[in-house]
């Protein structure tokens, strides 16, 4: 017999005719209450109408005066019962109607999301006179009457983790603070004069070309490196200066799995009285061994960027295969870390800094480079899709 049936008969047609009797059938009642709540605020609603309809279908169905299930159970439990049992079903009764409080349209419609996402369940615990408030029954059951297991483990939110370009660049930045070092920023967005003529790059240079630059117009640029950001800080600091400058780069180079059109630069430079290349060499083979391990060795070659004289490359021993050969390394042992050289007098001038006072070195890394080295990737790409499956490995 289905639950409804039941309603519709009197406990001694059921058969009940002591207080446990009673009492399991008004928990049946009360667990067919909280169910029927329950899959009502689980279940968001379309919009406010439906919301408001389903709500009210749920009331009426309970509360209704004249067939309301609760009537019902006025009607052909509490109105029939025997003298014994009157008490004892007058009681459940009252519980009952405690709990059926909770289904008045406006509890309701607090309880019910109106959206696609998941549903709302549970409601304040501090609302005695709803749901909750089944009188006598303990507040194990009122907050069961409130759809909330308090039990059950909270929504955890999952923490993000540091990006390995920004810990690349972190990791690196604090080795040169500790030398003192100060981190220095600048436009991304930079005229042509500061991100070439002030650094010696004259017009007839390839890297000025629309192929390799994006212009914004003629006199303006997405700068390609960090050196500009040399220039700002000679003219706003003078000399001496030991700054060590990180930030995005933009190149018009077609993606592969070493280029990117928008990537990362540290450009580090010193400029004090007597600065030489024995400061940067010692410099860079002290960073070199803190940042790829105590055996690693260093390799300077000559080079050229119109911006240091004189300009080299440099090279570390490949950290991946201790100098022996591979994949990473192109098998050469090898691996070029960063261009370097002695700042070039005309951008000293540039930077209103007086050559025959003042010296100074500079280097410029990618980033990318050294954290696809440090952590064996061989796709530049990966850094920029937000794949979780990648970054959640860091
Ligand atoms: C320069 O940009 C110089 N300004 C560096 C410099 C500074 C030299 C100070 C001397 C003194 P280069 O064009 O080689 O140099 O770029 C430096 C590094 O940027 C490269 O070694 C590479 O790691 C990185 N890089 C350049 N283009 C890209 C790109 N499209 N995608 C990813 N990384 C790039």
């Amino acid at each position: 017999m289905s639950f409804d049936e039941k309603l519709t008969k009197t406990l001694e047609a059921l058969g009940a005719k002591d207080e446990a009797s009673v009492r399991a059938l008004f928990n049946e009642v009360w667990d067919a209450l909280e169910n029927e709540k329950r899959t009502l605020v689980s279940t968001p609603a379309a919009n406010d109408a439906d919301r408001m309809e389903r709500a009210k279908a749920l009331r009426d169905r309970w509360l209704s005066r004249r067939n309301g299930l609760l009537a019902q159970v006025d009607e052909h439990w509490l109105k029939p019962a025997s003298r014994e049992l009157k008490p004892i079903v007058g009681r459940e009764f009252n519980q009952l109607r405690q709990l059926a409080k909770g289904l008045e349209v406006e509890e309701l419609i607090k309880s019910v999301r109106v959206e696609s996402g998941s549903a709302v369940v549970g409601r304040d615990l501090n609302d005695r006179e709803g749901l909750g408030a089944g009188k006598g029954k303990g507040i194990t059951q009122a907050v069961e009457a409130m759809s909330l297991d308090p039990t059950l483990p909270g929504n955890r939110r999952s923490l993000g983790s540091i990006h390995p370009i920004t810990r690349v660049q972190r990791e690196i930045e604090e080795i040169f603070i500790t030398l003192g070092f100060w981190i220095e920023s600048g436009p991304e967005i930079e005229s042509v004069y500061y991100n070439f003529d002030a650094l010696n790059i004259p017009e007839s240079h390839p890297a000025r070309d629309d192929w390799d630059t994006f212009y914004i117009d003629p006199q303006t640029v997405l700068r390609t490196h960090t050196s500009p950001v040399q220039i700002h800080a000679m003219k706003k600091y003078g000399a001496p200066l030991h700054i060590l400058i990180p930030g995005k780069c933009y190149r018009r180079d077609n993606p592969d799995a070493t280029h990117s059109p928008m990537f990362h630069q540290i450009e580090g430079m010193a400029i004090d009285q007597n600065v030489t290349f024995a400061d940067l060499k010692g410099t860079l083979v002290f960073f070199a061994k803190r940042f790829f391990g105590d055996k690693t060795r260093t390799s300077f070659h000559p080079s050229f960027f119109p911006f240091t004289e004189p300009s080299g490359e440099v090279a570390v021993s490949c950290p991946i295969c201790d100098g022996q050969g591979c994949r990473t390394c192109k098998q050469s042992g090898w691996i070029e870390v960063m261009g370097c050289g002695m700042v070039h007098p005309e951008v000293l001038r540039h930077g209103g800094i007086d050559p025959d006072r003042y010296s100074g070195w500079a280097f410029g890394l990618g980033v990318e480079r050294y954290a696809m080295m440090k952590y064996g990737i061989h796709d530049i790409q990966l850094f920029y899709q937000s794949d979780l499956r990648f970054l959640e490995q860091f």
